[in-house]
């Protein structure tokens, strides 16, 4: 009778009201994607549905005898208000066994509570600031993170000759992460940071910032935006300027040179190097049968960028936890087989680190060049099992 009190008193006081696992449909293990599926970054939900789709293409949609079945929920972009109600929506009246997706940061920090609350696993397929791992014991995260993706572009950079750079990330909170590990470590090899700004995340207009970064005269310039149509915007802007007639270059993660967008953004990408988890190009029979699985679950020539491949790890990572519990799913349970869990990428070998459930991978260093006839991000270097630094920084 107690309960019946407090499960009252919660709903009287409008908060959410989320049922335990054992509510949950039978034969059929039910995956609730959160992510952005219209307006500026719907390239973000489609990746990632269409790295899912390419799974379970080849894979089949039954795992453990039960059918996957995924419901979808549009974000509609930066939406945290919107992410949280669909994600309870999605526990309350879908009772899913997994909520998964997250395009952005700001979606995926607004749900992590109810991952908890719901004991619900909650599967990160792009989200990328160093935190969100650290907000639920119920996250788990199949992409990257900023800090490690960018720690290795600043090593790589010291190394190259790089002595003096200008920073432009976006202003939230991957943006910082971004800005912040490629300050510790370039100083840390003694470079130097000679000037940093940050963009607003809605409709940046680049053209001012890149001239007060031509202005500081540095070696290169550092970028961070999310990936897609900001990307085009910033390589536009920086071309416009002429900073690479200047002899600055242009540095940072992949995200600016997504392989989604890198044919729109034409020429002026050739030569650009960046440091990153997943390219198109990368060679490995993994990623020629993910390459081959995408194209036809999603149509001939269509490309798949780092998100569709942390969709399809993601997914992979599901019927994993499938098969170990012999389709009786238990939240508690899955996150013990998720924590270690190894898997044999089209982006190479991960891990996911039992002590912070965030991803552990190799990370490359590539450089846009022309291959049989489209732009792709060459592989040429690398840095393997890179943890998530943000963890261990002061
Ligand atoms: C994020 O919001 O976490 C995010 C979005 C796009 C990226 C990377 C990170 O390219």
């Amino acid at each position: 009778m107690s309960n019946m009190k407090t499960i009252a008193a919660v709903a009287c006081a409008g908060a959410a009201l989320l049922p335990a696992a054992s509510a949950r449909a039978e034969g059929t293990i039910k995956v609730g994607l959160v992510a952005e599926f219209s307006g500026p970054f719907a390239g973000y939900g489609k990746q990632i549905q269409n790295g899912i789709k390419a799974y379970m293409k080849q894979h089949g949609d039954t795992v453990a005898g039960k059918k996957v079945e995924l419901v979808l929920k549009d974000t509609t972009g930066p939406s945290p208000e919107i992410a949280k109600r669909l994600a309870q929506d999605l526990i309350t009246h879908d009772k899913v066994d997994f909520i998964a997706g997250f395009g952005l940061t700001p979606n995926a920090l607004a749900v992590a509570p109810l991952a908890t609350q719901a004991k619900t696993p909650m599967i990160i397929m792009n989200a990328a600031s160093s935190i969100i791992t650290t907000k639920s014991p119920y996250v788990a995260r199949f992409s990257m993170t900023l800090p490690q993706v960018t720690e290795p572009i600043a090593l790589w950079s010291a190394k190259n000759g790089i002595k003096k750079v200008f920073t432009i990330v976006s202003d939230y909170a991957p943006g910082i992460d971004a800005e912040n590990a490629f300050l510790k470590s370039f100083s840390a090899q003694g470079g130097q940071v000679v000037g940093s700004v940050r963009v607003p995340l809605r409709n940046p207009d680049f053209a001012p910032f890149v001239q007060r970064a031509k202005d500081a005269k540095p070696d290169a310039v550092f970028i961070f935006v999310p990936a897609g149509e900001q990307g085009i915007a910033f390589v536009k802007a920086f071309t416009e300027r002429g900073l690479q007639k200047a002899g600055i270059k242009l540095i940072g993660p992949g995200d600016v040179v997504d392989d989604d967008v890198l044919e729109a953004m034409g020429e002026p990408t050739l030569g650009i190097i960046t440091t990153h988890h997943y390219s198109a190009a990368h060679d490995s029979p993994e990623n020629a049968a993910f390459r081959k699985a995408y194209a036809e679950a999603n149509g001939e020539g269509t490309r798949p960028n780092f998100m569709a491949v942390a969709g399809y790890d993601g997914i992979a990572a599901i019927y994993e936890v499938a098969k170990k519990l012999e389709g009786k799913m238990d939240a508690d349970r899955a996150m013990e087989v998720i924590k270690g869990m190894k898997l044999t990428s089209p982006r190479g070998p991960i891990q996911i680190d039992p002590e912070t459930r965030d991803i552990v991978q190799t990370v490359y260093v590539r450089r846009v060049e022309r291959v049989k006839g489209g732009l792709y991000n060459v592989e040429f270097d690398k840095f393997p099992d890179v943890k998530d630094p943000g963890k261990t920084a002061p």
